[in-house]
Order: structure tokens, then sequence, then C-alpha cells
């Protein structure tokens, strides 16, 4: 962990910041418009060369260390924003161990060869006699040449070999060539080109970097019609999302991520302007696909084939399906599924339902205003599926009703919210001209399970915490180790009547911390998993190491209930002791500078410094005794 220290160290936040935002000096900062928010007239951005931190006044009330800022600017992930901020500082990040550092060599192999292979496809699509049918037929789907060229389309020879003997002769190991998906190797016979005359798509990581391919059959003859990767070292489909690198930065500015079925819609949709837009591939929306794109929380809209997945037919069979625990089949639309990430990932999923029989590349072609009216028109998941199934159907036979409400409650009663949750059982009675109240006894929430108990984890190094603020590390180990005391210091920051009522990322300075208090209240936010269990899944690999080492500090604490408590309250009103002198801090600084200040206060009241240093007071006076009881009793 003293890594980051290196990496911040040994750079220039104003530095790094000014390149992508426009910073005047003033007084001992930096300001200008927030990146963050849409831009007002003041500049609400500051930057504090000294204590190389950043935060914006304004509208969106943000702020932060370095690595803060990259991770909300890029939308990256906290692992990603520490290799990237390594290598501008010239920081050599040690390989956790050495098996992960033999693994990113292979990994960095296979890459070599797919950009290879990716070329190749791509010569042969442009050049080769061969492809001109295949070139005729892209024309014909009114895919431009500058189209082929971003996405990259390719053609693979209708050969066994002819891709095998170009890499071969370009000096790839025929087992990286196996290891890469391209070549399958059998027992009996000669190793084979797997991909052999089909439509070749090169699938990216978010990176840009190709992982593996979609090939779409020529010849109608040839099965599967859609050919992709096997599962390799660097490719597993529902880990990624088709045209995610292209669309990333859409998907920041304009908050939303527009999902299609298949690589043509992505491929269309982008030719047209649409560049929110990204593909799972064909497969259920995983909970890792979301993970690709939830950062900035944007809306999650599905364009789906209204009758290939929004099918009244399609969605009962799911439900049997699912009941019969049959798992062979991926279902293409899992409303359950959706409701429950929606939940866990606390994102806004809706459906847009297509015309019958279209699929989103036809439809942008025809008549791309009705394409953003349909996305702009999506429905929630559970609006969507009551709508679907409730369409055509009599809805006075009392068996319909019975078969409405077994399909709806289950999905509703994955609804997290509780008042969201009770509106659509209202809205389900009212349509099924049903009493309430028999929904709502069908429907009754999953009762809550007892405290987490403490799981067996191995201990980690205790360097993981040591360097790091110890406030901050007491605090947040007990933390971890009993979320539900959450609830406690929450009443007592609420009783000292602050600006902010709660505990927040803000509250912790250092950024692995920050995050991993996120990640916790998100966890005392769900109802599927134990908050701790859920914690250790969900959490980052790169902060994992963190999250064990304060499961450790934690379980070293005083142990008597009640101390533990009394210390985690009282460290974390300290905490929010040091988060507003900072803030009062920062405020001073603003005013000091010369010429018109911008009147941050009344923008925000949590930047009032009349209020913030009541709030300190009232603090002040909280904590006198307690520092006079931990005098006597030596501790803390
Ligand atoms: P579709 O059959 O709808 O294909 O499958 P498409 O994208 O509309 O292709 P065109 O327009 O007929 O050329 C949708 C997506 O499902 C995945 C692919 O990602 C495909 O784009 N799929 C489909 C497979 O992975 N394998 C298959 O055999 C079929
Ligand atoms: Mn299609």
């Amino acid at each position: 962990m003293s890594n980051l220290n290196a990496i911040r160290e040994r750079i220039d936040i104003v530095e790094l910041i000014g390149e992508s935002v426009k910073l005047r000096r003033s007084g001992r900062g930096y300001s200008g418009f927030c990146p963050f928010h849409p831009n007002e007239k003041t500049p609400s951005f500051y930057v504090w060369a000294d204590t190389q931190r950043w935060r914006c006044f304004g509208a969106c009330n943000t702020g932060g260390d370095v690595f803060e800022f990259v991770t909300r600017r890029q939308g990256l992930s906290f692992s990603e924003v520490v290799q990237q901020l390594a290598k501008r500082a010239g920081v050599e990040l040690a390989p956790p161990n050495p098996r992960a550092a033999q693994e990113s060599a292979v990994q960095d192999r296979l890459r070599t060869v797919l950009a290879a292979a990716a070329n190749f496809y791509h010569n042969a699509l442009l050049n080769s006699a061969a492809a001109r049918s295949v070139r005729e037929y892209l024309e014909g789907r009114g895919v431009t040449p500058a189209t082929q060229q971003r996405f990259v389309l390719g053609y693979a020879p209708d050969s066994w070999d002819a891709g095998l003997k170009f890499f071969r002769e370009s000096g790839y190991a025929i087992e990286d060539l196996a290891a890469a998906g391209l070549v399958n190797q059998t027992d009996e016979g000669p190793p084979r080109d797997r991909f052999r005359n089909r439509l070749m798509f090169p699938i990216r990581d978010r990176d840009g970097r190709t992982v593996g391919f979609g090939a779409r059959a020529l010849n109608p003859a040839d099965n599967p019609k859609y050919l992709n990767s096997p599962q390799t070292e660097l490719f597993t489909k529902g880990a990624l999302l088709y045209g995610l690198d292209f669309a990333r930065k859409a998907v920041l500015e304009q908050r939303e991520a527009v999902l299609v079925e298949g690589y043509m819609d992505v491929i269309g949709a982008h030719q047209a302007g649409f560049v929110n837009v990204v593909s799972p591939m064909g497969t259920a929306l995983s909970d890792r696909q979301l993970q690709l794109v939830r950062s900035g929380n944007p809306r999650i809209v599905l364009a789906l084939d209204a009758d290939a997945a929004g099918g009244q037919a399609v969605l009962r069979s799911l439900n049997v399906a699912r009941e019969d625990g049959d798992r062979e089949e991926t279902p293409a639309f899992d409303p359950r599924g959706l409701v429950r990430n929606e939940a866990r990932l606390k994102l806004d999923i809706r459906v847009a339902a297509l015309p019958a029989g279209m699929d989103p590349d036809e439809l942008i072609a025809k008549d791309p205003a009705n394409w953003r009216a349909i996305v702009a028109n999506a429905q929630p998941v559970v609006d969507f599926v009551m709508s679907t199934l409730a369409a055509g159907r009599d809805l006075k036979s009392a068996k319909v009703k019975a078969e409405l409400s077994d399909a709806l409650l289950p999905i509703i009663q994955d609804v997290s919210h509780p008042t969201e949750r009770g509106a659509y059982i209202q809205k389900l009675a009212r349509l099924l001209q049903v009493d309430e109240r028999t929904l709502v006894q069908a429907a009754s929430p999953r009762q809550l399970r007892p405290r987490p108990s403490t799981p067996a984890t191995a201990p980690a190094a205790e360097s993981a915490t040591s360097s790091l603020n110890a406030l901050e590390t007491h605090c947040l180990a007990a933390l971890v180790n009993a979320p539900a005391l959450l609830a406690l210091v929450n009443r007592q920051l609420r009783e000292l009547e602050l600006q902010l009522p709660v505990l927040g990322r803000n509250d912790f300075a250092e950024t692995q911390y920050s995050l991993v208090f996120g990640q916790l209240s998100a966890a005392l936010e769900q109802l599927d998993q134990e908050p701790l269990d859920y914690l250790n899944a969900q959490i980052e690999p790169a902060l994992a190491e963190t999250l064990q080492a304060l499961l450790e500090h934690g379980r070293k604490m005083a142990s008597p209930e009640e101390r533990v408590q009394r210390d985690l309250v009282d460290s974390a009103v300290r905490l929010r002791q040091r988060t507003i002198r900072q803030r009062l801090t920062e405020l001073q600084f603003i005013a000091e500078q010369d010429g018109a200040a911008p009147d941050v206060g009344a923008q925000n009241p949590e930047h009032d410094a009349g209020a913030l240093t009541g709030g300190l007071q009232r603090i002040q006076r909280y904590l006198a005794p307690v520092s006079r009881r931990d005098k006597i009793s030596g501790a803390l």
C-alpha cells in the first residue's frame, strides 16, 4: 500500500487535473469549472497544491485526492487507476505474487497474437478476391468502409489452415494460437483454424484491446450462426460488452448506456451517431457486465426485441425453466435477475420494447428519430413485464389473475425499496382488480437474517493498514466487523445536527478506505446477502487486501461489546470533526483569494462556514467528556 503514497508523492495534482480542466490560480489554490457536473457561471471547482486534494463546492459536492479524480473522470476501477498513475509516476508496482506476474506475461502474449489476427482478417476482408461477396454483403447492409475500419471487421478465409499458416509464418507458437482461441487442437489430426468462411468481429475489452472474436456464418447452412471465441485467459463472454471501448466516454457523459442484442446492432447504432450503445452479445445481462458500465451511475436501457425477449411465451417458459432448476439455457431476458441486479448495484434499469420483428440495426437505419423516442420512453423493468404480460389477456378471468400474480409477485418481491415495492403491489392489485392485502400476504418481504458472523478468513499482513491514517483504520475496522453499527454512528451524528447527517465516503481521506466504505454502504442497502458476505463477494481485487487487514484489525480491538461501540462512535465523530475542519480550511483559502470569491455557501449549505463552525462546536462539546474519560482509562 505504500505504493499509493509513492505514486501520490510523484504526481502533482494541479498538473494532472490541469491537463483536462482549465485551472486559474486563485489565492492559495486553483479554481476552474467542475468537470463532474454541468457548468454554471461560477467556477466551483478547487484544487490545492499543498494538500494535493480537490473539491467541488457546487452542485455535485465531490472531492478527494488524485486517485479519486482519475476514477471519476475516466470511469475506471481503482486497480486500473493505480496502474495508470503508477505508470505516469514511474513507480513500479510489485506484482502481488509470482503467479500473477506469470499470468500477465501470458496475457500480454495472447493480446499480441489476437491483435495480429484481427489485422490478418481485416486485410483479408479488404483485399482478398474470395471476400468480394462479403464486401458486397456489408455494403448491402449499409456498413460503410469507415465503419468497417473502425470496428476492424474481417474475413476468415474458407480454409482449414489459412490463418494457421499466416500466424505460424509470423512466428507465433502453436500453443499461444490455441490459448488465444484461434486454433483448435485435437488429439487426432493436425491443428485447424477455428474460424472459417466467417465475417469476423473483433471483441475488445474496454481499453480497446482485442480479446476475442465473434464470427458470423456467411453460408446460411453453417452452424452456429455466430461462433465466438472459446473461453480463454482473456475472453469470458459474460464479462465483456461489445462496443464498450467506443461507448465508454458517451456513457459517462450522457449518463445512459443502451444495451442491444448483437454485434450488428452496436455497429449500426454507432454508425448513426448513437455512441452510448453496447451489447452483451446475446447472453443474459450479467452482474459483471453491469459492473463495467456502472460508474457514474448511468441509466441502463435494454433495447430488446419485442418478440424474442418481451414475448409472453418466453417469459412464461423462463419461470418454468427456473423452477425446474434447468440451467442449460441462458435466458436472454431475465426480469428477476435484472431487478435483483438493480437493487444490488443501485442502478436504474429500464426496458425499451422495439417494434415486433425489428432489430435495433434495422430500426436505426430506417428511422433514427423513432429509435431515439423508443429509448427515451423505456420503462422500469417491473412496469415493462407487467404491461407485456397483461397485454391482450382477459384480466377478468380468475385463472389469468392467478397466472399473472404468480408471474409478477416474485419479481416485485425482489424490488429492494419498500415504498417502491408497495407501489408495485398496489399497481398490480388495481390491474388485476384483486384485494391488495391478498397480494401483500403473498409477497411479504424475506425476513432479515440474524447478525453477520465473522467470516473465517486468513489473516492478512499488518502492513496493509499500518501506514494509513489510524483514526480512519480504527473506525472502518470496527464497521466492517459489525456493519450494523453504522446506524449507531449515524444516530449520534444526527444528534449533533451537522450539515451532513451521516458518515460518508468523504469522511475517509484514504482513497482505499473511502472505496471500502462505499462498498460497505452498498452492502447495507441490499437484502440478498449478509452485508459481510456481500462485501467480500463484491470487493474489487485491488481492495481485498485492505478489507482483510481491516477485518483482522477489528477482531483485535478491545472486546467488551459496549466498549467497541463507544469507541466506534467516538472515532466516527472525530473523523467528522476532521472533515469539517478541513472543509473550513478550504473555505478560508477561497475567502482569502483576491477578487470576487464565488458565494459557495449559498450554493450548498454544506459549505456554509457559519453552520460548519456551529457543528464543530457541538462536536467539541460532545468530545470533551470523552477526552477526559480517555485520560482516565488511558485508552484509544
Ligand atoms: P441474432 O441472431 O439476433 O443476430 O443474435 P444479429 O446480431 O441480429 O445478426 P444479423 O443482424 O442477423 O447479422 C444476436 C446476438 O447474439 C449472439 C451474437 O452476439 C449476436 O450478435 N449470438 C447469436 C451468438 O453468440 N451465437 C449465435 O449462434 C447467435
Ligand atoms: Mn440483426
